[in-house]
């Protein structure tokens, strides 16, 4: 395929190690950072999780993209390089780069290796027309990202399915402002973000009938079993998701199942019967207090669009200019 390249900025997995080994050392609640469920099967998983009926975000999504096609186009420049952090499946990005005007080229960014080459070939050859950079990175690494984009005229961001929910506000914070310095002024994104509602509709979402979230929480220690060496027994943990009111936001969580000791090199780690390893957060904003943290992190609000019943919105910012 002559329109794909490919670039890799990911480091060793030295790193990985000792960010593990943090988080499960932390006294007051042990962690894993959630970038660790999305290995090969997980991103499989989480691609079943959209297509499950308890889970409204992607459909929500898509359902706005389809339904305010024009009104995204009238805000958006032709011409544009399109820049995905976190790129999942590719059916909203087709959707995206069928409303802009002619887009010049599409980089994605992903820490998943295969799952973004696999999905970068077959647009490669749905779309034969647009330059396709795919980028293996931490959509965080302004550096690299910034070094990517350089030179680019036209910018557009897109940060779908409520990714900037897993982040605690103050990171949400930080990550929304090194989008708007890799993208520089006057540039665009778009962003998808889950809203506050009913909370049996939000736990259900996160607790879906068929037991594929239970499963991809699961998978989180699979991927760890992989770095670390084999440590973890899934069968041990129970999956566990709830709506924690006074922060707004879904918790997810695996708990242990009986008192036990894992050993990372020589390292012990004890677990209570119980006690959980906390492995995702997802906050859900209104739309009022979702434009004030992109206000505050250096965006202009050019339009808001929900779905009928308002469960998702989708957010057109642009980069103030300084
Ligand atoms: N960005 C997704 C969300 O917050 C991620 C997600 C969906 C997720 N279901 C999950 C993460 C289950 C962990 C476990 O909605």
């Amino acid at each position: 395929m002559r329109n794909l390249s490919f670039l890799n900025y990911i480091k060793g997995e030295e790193d990985d190690f000792t960010e593990i080994l943090s988080g499960l050392e932390n006294e007051e609640q042990k962690k894993i950072n959630s970038k660790f469920f999305y290995d090969e099967k997980g991103s499989k998983l989480f691609d079943q999780i959209t297509k499950s009926s308890d889970y409204y975000p992607t459909k929500k999504e898509l359902e706005i993209l389809e339904t305010e096609y024009e009104q995204i186009n009238n805000y958006l420049p032709a011409n544009a390089v399109v820049i995905e952090f976190g790129s999942g499946s590719n059916k909203k990005i087709s959707k995206l780069l069928k409303i802009i005007e002619k887009p010049e080229e599409y980089i994605s960014i992903d820490i998943s290796r295969d799952f973004l080459i696999k999905n970068a070939k077959d647009l490669a050859i749905n779309f034969p027309d647009i330059k396709i950079t795919a980028v293996c990175a931490d959509f965080s690494d302004t550096n690299n990202l910034s070094k990517v984009v350089k030179n680019k005229k036209s910018k557009v961001g897109f940060f779908p399915g409520s990714t900037i929910g897993n982040f605690c506000p103050e990171e949400a914070k930080d990550l929304l402002k090194k989008f708007s310095k890799i993208l520089g002024c006057n540039n665009y994104l778009v962003i998808g973000v889950d809203l506050k509602k009913d909370e049996k509709i939000l736990e259900r979402a996160y607790n879906d009938s068929e037991g594929i979230t239970a499963k991809f929480n699961k998978n989180i220690l699979s991927g760890i079993n992989k770095i670390c060496g084999k440590i973890f027994d899934v069968n041990d943990f129970d999956h566990k998701a709830f709506f924690n009111k006074n922060k707004s936001r879904i918790e997810m969580h695996l708990v242990s199942k009986k008192d036990q000791t894992v050993k990372i090199l020589n390292k012990k780690i004890k677990l209570r019967q119980g006690e959980s390893i906390h492995t995702e957060n997802s906050y859900k904003y209104s739309v009022n207090s979702f434009k004030s943290l992109a206000e505050s992190s250096g965006f202009k609000i050019k339009k808001v669009m929900t779905d009928q019943k308002a469960f998702f919105g989708i957010f057109v910012l642009k980069v103030k200019s300084s």
